[in-house]
């Protein structure tokens, strides 16, 4: 077994976690723990801050070292982006997929150029990520040249330093803005938490806290709860429509005859589900957000 050689005794018992210190995925990070009811002190501009109801030290980093101070046990836990992640290969395991910070990694070339078969053969591609663009050509057996720079990628063709870019594309504004179109995708990527292999038992056991957590704060985001009014005759039919966590709630309404049912429906069927369940006699549909679920 590998000692976690920064804190063998882990700083107090508190589990550390990296998070990005600005950039694309440091609201939401900040926005997981607070949805997960932990209280921060202080996060602006700080480098590292820590929660009085939590036993969480919350360290603020580069988004590119993360993997590596999670390697190392340095922190304990991250979050980080999966580009960042399978880019910089190291040593750690992804506990959870996080559902935000969704982006892919492509290839853009000038808006004006056409994308024959072989385009790619011969180019200069200019990149932050060499690794993953250089597993892409391998595996596509195309042999480019890969200009490997920190940032700013995509003003590359403009001043003729490559033909092609390889970088992240979230909304594509940054591509349209420089005159330059998307013609392959190499990564999706979304935000992961990842693990040290080795925990010591008090963080396993805090990770194991947040980790449960998160998943009831990610299943109350994709349901919603749902309220309808409906004549008795017709509540088999709505029944059958509504999943819920076990089975529907039926509350008599004043109304002789009618009732009202009370369900949890995902987002992913909801407008098709809304509009059987008014087809089957539902009236007066209300839908509510949750705020957690636990199943
Ligand atoms: C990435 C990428 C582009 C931009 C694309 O940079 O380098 O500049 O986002 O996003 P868009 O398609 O929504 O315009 P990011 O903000 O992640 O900063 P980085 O340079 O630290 O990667
Ligand atoms: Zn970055």
């Amino acid at each position: 077994m590998r000692e976690n050689k920064y804190s063998p005794l882990g700083a107090g018992g508190k589990l550390r976690i990296a998070i990005q210190k600005s950039g694309r995925l440091y609201e939401e990070s900040i926005s997981l723990l607070k949805e997960c009811g932990i209280d921060l002190r202080n996060v602006k501009d700080r480098l590292k801050t820590e929660s009085d109801n939590f036993p969480l030290e919350v360290f603020f980093l580069r988004d590119d070292d993360i993997p590596q101070y999670v390697e190392d046990g340095v922190a304990d836990i991250g979050i980080v982006g999966e580009n960042v992640l399978y880019e910089k290969n190291k040593e750690v395991e992804v506990v959870e997929k996080l559902g935000f910070g969704k982006c892919r990694l492509s290839l853009a070339i000038n808006k004006n150029e056409e994308y024959i078969s072989n385009y790619l053969q011969g180019k200069r591609i200019a990149t932050s990520y060499p690794v993953l663009l250089q597993k892409y050509l391998n595996d596509n057996k195309i042999s480019a040249e890969i200009h490997e720079i920190s940032g700013s990628v995509e003003i590359a063709p403009g001043i003729g330093l490559a033909e092609v870019i390889c970088d992240l594309v979230s909304s594509g504004s940054t591509l349209f803005m420089n005159g330059l179109k998307e013609v392959e995708t190499i990564l999706e990527s979304q935000a992961v938490l990842i693990r040290y292999k080795e925990l010591q038992p008090e963080q396993s056991e805090a990770l194991n806290k947040l980790v449960f957590r998160i998943r009831s704060v990610k299943k109350a985001v994709h349901n919603k709860y749902i309220l309808l009014n409906a004549p008795n005759e017709k509540l088999p039919e709505i029944f059958k429509l509504l999943p819920g966590m076990k089975s529907p709630t039926v509350l008599p309404l004043a109304e002789e005859g009618w009732s009202s049912v009370h369900s949890v429906l995902s987002e992913d069927e909801f407008w098709e589900k809304i509009e059987q369940l008014k087809a089957a006699g539902a009236q007066g549909i209300l839908v509510v957000p949750i705020e957690k679920m636990i199943t």
